[in-house]
């Protein structure tokens, strides 16, 4: 039975998440796969990059890629050019510093210290929702960006839940 891609808002447009493979990117190319985009994900990660797995009507791709190394970034936007015959969103998820999301990352270095519990509760009430973000909530802040935000440049859009407001925890 054909797939039913009716209603999908990100439908054949080409996208590549750097650190794709895990945590926040992972949850943003969850979200572009679910809305039908055909995505390239940039990452070292060459395990968890072979088993990547659609979540939706759209494509991945993976790419080992070093976004530290400009000539390896610029051979591989090349091939994801060649391969998916164009480019319509970058997300440089790889180094960019959201608010607390729960990932992998996040629950090592909690893990590493000696309350983990007691560091989770401490971010938790640092953000005025009292909760940590789910990573495809950074997704959906991207497709709104990608999609909705047609006339919009240079726009920094904090996906924090104001974590910065009078910072610390919230009273
Ligand atoms: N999770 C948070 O709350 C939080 C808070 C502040 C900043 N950040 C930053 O946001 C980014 C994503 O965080 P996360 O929690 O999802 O991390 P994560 O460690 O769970 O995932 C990072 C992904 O990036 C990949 N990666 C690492 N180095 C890379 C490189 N040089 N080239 C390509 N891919 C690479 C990893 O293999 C992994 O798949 C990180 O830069 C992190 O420092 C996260």
């Amino acid at each position: 039975m054909a797939e039913n891609k009716a209603g999908v808002r990100f439908l054949n447009k080409i996208a590549i998440v750097t650190g794709g493979c895990q945590g926040v990117g992972k949850g943003i190319l969850d979200v572009l796969l679910e809305q039908g985009g055909k995505v390239a994900v940039f990452d070292i990660n060459d395990k968890l990059g072979s088993e990547l797995t659609t979540s939706g009507p759209g494509i991945v791709k993976y790419v080992h890629c070093d976004v530290r190394n400009e000539a390896e970034v610029k051979r591989s936007i090349a091939s994801v050019v060649e391969a998916f015959g164009g480019l319509d969103l970058l997300v440089n998820n790889a180094g960019y510093a959201p608010s607390v999301v729960r990932t992998p990352l996040l629950e090592e270095f909690a893990s590493s210290l000696p309350d983990p519990q007691k560091q989770i509760k401490n971010w938790e009430d640092s953000v005025l929702l009292r909760r940590l973000a789910e990573p495809k909530e950074i997704g959906l802040a991207c497709l709104y960006l990608a999609v909705d935000a047609t006339f919009t440049t240079g726009f920094e859009l904090n996906c924090t839940a104001g974590s910065e407001i009078g910072y610390g925890v919230k009273q």
